[in-house]
């Protein structure tokens, strides 16, 4: 074999490895839930932080839904494999409400991601007597959307 040949079977080796060993659970990316939510997360930092969008399919308000800026950290993805991570989204386009998100992600036999996370979503009461009923907490699995136009799709219907 002369040495063109080599290099080019040593050129697509390279490539097959560095693919095949694509790094799993790095949060950047598009993802959608049980519920239908979208999340659109930008490139996680050295830090190991990130912001994003988040557009929820439901509401607790009567608002037209408008899509959410998020912030939050994730552990380093270097030293774990199915890192934990947490975020806050912040409703304010639309409600009066706020939602924090802890999670981990794993990894199955496939290769597929989930995220599994639990929320609070915290909403503005008039005192605090009704302090008890502003409070929900819930579960949400997100999985990732590969290969779809990410601009389009967090796009929501609001008149204004
Ligand atoms: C609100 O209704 O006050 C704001 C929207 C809240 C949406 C919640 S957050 C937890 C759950 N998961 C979702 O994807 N949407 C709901």
């Amino acid at each position: 074999m002369g040495k063109i040949g080599f290099s080019l079977i040593l050129t697509l080796a390279l490539v097959t490895l560095s693919t095949s060993s694509e790094r799993k659970c790095d949060l950047s990316g598009l993802w959608r839930n049980e519920l239908d939510s979208l999340m659109e997360i930008d490139k996680v930092n050295d830090a190991g932080e990130f912001s994003g969008k988040y557009l929820t399919a439901v509401t607790a308000t009567s608002n037209c839904i408008r899509s959410s800026p998020l912030k939050g950290a994730q552990h380093d993805t270097t030293q774990r494999s199915q890192p934990t991570f947490g975020f806050t989204v912040n409703w304010e386009k639309f409600s009066n409400s706020m939602s924090v998100f802890v999670g981990q992600c794993f990894v199955d036999d496939q290769g597929e991601e989930t995220l599994q996370t639990m929320w609070l979503l915290r909403q503005e009461v008039g005192s605090p007597g009704a302090d008890w009923k502003a409070t929900r907490v819930g579960t949400n699995v997100f999985t990732r959307i590969k290969g779809q136009n990410m601009g389009k799709s967090m796009r929501s219907d609001c008149a204004w």
